[in-house]
């Protein structure tokens, strides 16, 4: 039933003179020109239209949908290959297209072929029909005579028409990822790129946003967004050129990543996933929100997120059979609905008291948990709690049996002695290798054997490709390590999804290492970041926003004073800010007082009564943090905009603070919405228990009492 639906009809078109190619969202156009021995052409991406010639009659953009390097020699291009008797040029012109038909979505595929070569190049779109992004990406046949070298092998190209354009990125650092970057695109090279290797979103993530009509804004002016789904090295650049145009190009990074295709192989690039929305930033972020929720960008992405506690950094490494079940019983009183036990757990030779061993020798150590892991998990069902496990498979240790019986698993160059990570003795196995895929398969796969109802995974990855080299890969094959550790990372979570399709499984990578939508096809969730403090959260929270849907973001309630910051912050905030987004708790709950576990008991049930709307809805964003004003606001509507949450945040404090009127985004204008305080402390502000108008609060906002530092408001809005 389900495949009959997803084969749906097959049109392929006979070669024709000159053919405009339509890629349509519900509100976006990608608009192509097809003609006969010549390249494809990129004219137009926007708002719909309905007819071409509008376009054409205005004078349009004409760029190459996928230039290569060599004949005509672009400033920048998107492929660059080495053919088989050595030549480097490549001339790439329109051979045939066809569309498929998919279940949320059609499938354009236009195929290149080089003029003389026997080589040829997919250029495929995927348009949806649920949401307003166009995935771009090349399939790349070498049909020639013997092996050939892709030398550049991007996913992608867009132009976008100069004027006042800028761009939004996300950068940072461990603890304080996805700080928002922005910046006008001017004369010369805009590149963000990431060289990690194996958490490549710590630093720089492959998404970005173009701002059309001046200074980036939230909820006006166009903006079009480029995503790249892979999770390796990436590059996005963009080349502003003359006057006239911004050449963007991105793909998986080619830096010391030559890539050879054999006579008859062909190489398929990851997708970039374009949007683009005349609604400003926000609008954008909304259709990715979509995109990844119904189709699968982010694994399972409509199921309802259940709430959590987890061990870390309520025990770190002293795990014990009494200290898990004690916080079980905790998180259970406050109304939570799953444990999950963190690093700490394994090792028998080595033993995993300290994070310098045992990576690699998933067995319990059962000095400090006599009665193993099904005990625990039986523990969690006794109490109605789901149970999860932390495990970080594709590392090991020096001082570890794994690396004792297979020191060539490791990424490192058999000739060099391997530089050493977290407490001086982490390595990276070789993900190229398939006997290590196996390994980290089993990994998962011993674990739902020992503890067949494990909920969830916690997977975590705390070391990059800081060795570059294979002992498996063949001397000529060494530069496809960077690609082929991520190809095998893909293929071994395939093999995961197809047994366990319902296991819930986090990404994490010390923090939001590996937030990218290479790997959220299959993972429910990520750790946002290491930081739990709640003022550094909003700027994390904010920018990680920009791109993914809160159902994916983990939010944890964490102890004060805070164990990155030491800051101090009231439980309320710390719950208000940690509510958008999937909500946990990430501490000893027996820590919190009466008043506190009161308020925690309550708030973890309001987070139920508003799960939906946060997990599900779609997100505003209104006051940015980065705007250092000392406040943040955002809110969640339903579709149908009958419901939505509101927060506001004070995160600073002076004398005569200036205090901005709050205004509401995305309501329906003409229905009246009733105003509740959730998670209140105190007294009630003046709107409490009001009816307003859609279009009052949007328009004039609404004042709210937010006195002292760290004050924050929930507001519950329903349609009457
Ligand atoms: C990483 C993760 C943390 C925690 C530790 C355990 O740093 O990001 O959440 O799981 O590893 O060692």
């Amino acid at each position: 039933m389900r495949l009959s639906f997803l084969l749906l009809a097959t049109v392929a078109a006979m070669p024709m003179l000159a053919k405009d190619i339509l890629v349509n969202t519900p509100n976006t156009t990608l608009l192509l020109k097809a003609e006969e021995g010549k390249p494809l052409h990129v004219s137009y991406y926007g708002e719909r239209i309905s007819s071409v010639s509008q376009v054409y009659d205005a004078f349009s953009l004409w760029e190459e949908a996928y230039p290569a390097f060599g004949a005509g020699c672009q400033e920048i291009t998107a492929l660059d290959v080495k053919h088989a008797d050595g030549n480097m040029s490549t001339e790439l012109v329109y051979r045939s297209d066809a569309q498929q038909a998919e279940a949320n979505a059609t499938v354009y595929t236009v195929t290149l072929k080089d003029k003389i070569y026997d080589f040829e190049v997919d250029v495929c779109y995927r348009a949806y029909n649920n949401c307003d992004v166009i995935e771009t990406w090349t399939v790349i046949r070498n049909n020639e005579k013997k092996p050939i070298v892709l030398q550049k092998y991007a996913s992608g190209f867009m132009p976008f028409r100069q004027g006042d354009a800028w761009v939004t990125h996300q950068h940072g650092s461990w603890g304080a990822e996805s700080q928002i970057t922005e910046e006008p695109l001017k004369a010369g090279v805009f590149e963000v790129h990431d060289m990690n290797g194996a958490k490549n979103a710590v630093i720089n993530r492959p998404n970005i946003m173009v701002s059309l009509d001046g200074k980036p804004r939230e909820n006006e002016g166009r903006v079009v967004g480029a995503v790249l789904c892979w999770s390796g090295n990436f590059r996005m650049t963009i080349d502003t050129e003359g006057k006239r145009v911004h050449r963007l190009v991105a793909g998986i990074n080619e830096a010391h990543s030559q890539y050879e295709l054999k006579k008859g192989e062909t190489f398929t690039t990851p997708e970039l996933a374009f949007a683009y929305s005349n609604e400003g930033m926000g609008g954008v972020s909304r259709s990715y929100h979509r995109w990844a929720r119904l189709n699968n960008k982010v694994h399972n992405g409509q199921q309802l997120r259940k709430i959590l506690l987890n061990s870390w950094e309520g025990v770190y490494l002293n795990v014990s059979q009494d200290g898990m079940e004690k916080m079980m019983d905790g998180v259970k009183s406050l109304g939570g609905e799953l444990f999950v036990m963190d690093d700490g757990w394994f090792g028998d030779k080595y033993q995993r008291s300290v994070d310098d061993c045992a990576l690699g020798d998933w067995v319990t150590d059962t000095r400090k948990l006599p009665k193993g892991v099904p005990a625990l998990e039986k523990a969690a069902a006794s109490r109605g709690l789901k149970w999860g496990i932390w495990i970080e498979p594709e590392m090991t240790n020096t001082k570890s049996e794994l690396y004792e019986k297979h020191p060539d698993w490791i990424v490192c160059h058999p000739a060099r002695t391997p530089i050493t990570g977290r407490g001086g003795t982490q390595l990276i196995l070789d993900m190229s290798n398939p006997k290590v895929q196996d390994f980290v398969f089993g990994v998962v796969d011993n674990i739902m054997k020992e503890t067949p109802n494990t909920y969830y995974i916690k997977w975590d990855a705390n070391f990059e490709i800081h060795n570059f080299g294979s002992h498996y890969l063949s001397a000529d094959n060494q530069s496809h390590l960077y690609v082929d550790y991520h190809l095998g990372l893909k293929k071994t979570l395939e093999r995961i999804r197809a047994k366990y399709p319902d296991l819930v499984i986090q990404c994490c990578a010390s923090g939001g290492g590996r937030v990218n939508y290479g790997l959220m096809p299959y993972f429910e969730e990520f750790w946002v970041s290491d930081n739990t403090d709640a003022q550094q959260r909003l700027f994390i929270q904010w920018g990680t926003s920009m791109f993914f849907p809160s159902c994916a973001m983990a939010q944890h309630v964490s102890a004060s004073p805070n164990h990155q910051t030491g800051r101090v912050i009231p439980l309320k905030f710390r719950f208000d800010v940690a509510m958008t987004g999937r909500l946990g708790m990430e501490m000893k709950p027996s820590d919190l007082n009466e008043k506190e576990t009161e308020f925690a008991r309550k708030a973890v049930q309001t987070y139920k009564d508003i799960r939906p709307i946060i997990q599900q809805g779609n997100l505003y964003r209104i006051l940015s943090p980065y705007d250092k004003t000392g406040f943040c606001s955002e809110m969640f509507i339903t579709d149908d905009k009958s419901e939505a949450v509101f927060f506001a945040y004070k995160f600073e404090q002076y004398v005569d603070l200036f205090r901005p009127r709050f205004h509401f985004a995305g309501l329906d204008p003409n229905a009246t919405y009733e105003l509740t305080e959730l998670n209140r402390q105190g007294g009630a502000d003046h709107w409490e228990g009001k009816r307003i108008t859609g279009t009052f609060l949007m328009k004039q906002g609404i004042e709210i009492a937010l006195n002292g530092q760290f004050a924050s408001k929930v507001i519950k809005l329903k349609k009457i």
